[in-house]
């Protein structure tokens, strides 16, 4: 099957299920035949993006980063899932500007709800001070305010979720999988 590009930047804080519906995604993708990259904010600074911190600067840098790989791929055919916080509304806006066809999905859930999952440990630190600007806690989110795909991961399913991505995927263009 000959894929379409594009980019599918799923952003949100952390521990909100980016990475997690990411990678759901990024299976039905495969299984239906697309060439899929994933791009995630934690595994990129492992290696692209080395040596970064959580100043503004550095976030944008980031972002920036993965946003050149993403469109690169997409324009060779390839759905690029990125999973990132970046947490800033214009250099979203900046890089989501440059794909061939794009989805903006804001992953969200209270902070309540995070504070309380706290996959990895962070919020109790970043409370107790020990993370300087923690986004959410002591650093800023700046919530879509248009997303193509809004998700509550606190009310809505794993499975639900998918179903919606998969309705947004196919309203650009992508063929997924049909389901009931
Ligand atoms: S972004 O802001 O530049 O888009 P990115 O998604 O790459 O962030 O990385 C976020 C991950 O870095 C979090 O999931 C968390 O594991 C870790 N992290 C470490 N310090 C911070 C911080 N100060 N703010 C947010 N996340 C942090």
């Amino acid at each position: 099957m000959t894929s379409t590009g594009a980019v599918i930047w799923f952003t949100g804080l952390s521990g909100a299920g980016k990475t997690t519906l990411a990678r759901a995604l990024e299976v039905c993708l495969y299984e239906a035949g697309h060439r899929v990259e994933h791009l995630d904010g934690d595994a990129v600074r492992e290696h692209l993006s080395k040596g970064l911190g959580f100043s503004r600067e550095d976030r944008d840098t980031n972002v920036r980063r993965i946003g050149f790989v993403a469109n690169l791929l997409a324009k060779h055919g390839v759905i690029v899932l990125v999973s990132a916080i970046s947490p800033y509304r214009a250099t979203r806006q900046e890089v989501l500007s440059q794909a061939p066809r794009k989805l903006e999905v804001f992953v969200d859930a209270p902070l309540e709800v995070l504070t309380q999952r706290d996959v990895k440990g962070l919020y109790a630190k970043a409370l107790r001070g020990e993370i300087p600007q923690f986004t959410g806690i002591s650093d800023p989110y700046e919530p879509p305010l248009l997303p193509d795909v809004h998700l509550r991961t606190d009310q809505q399913s794993l499975q639900e979720c998918l179903e919606v991505l998969l309705q947004a995927a196919e309203r650009i263009g992508i063929r997924t999988r049909v389901r009931a």
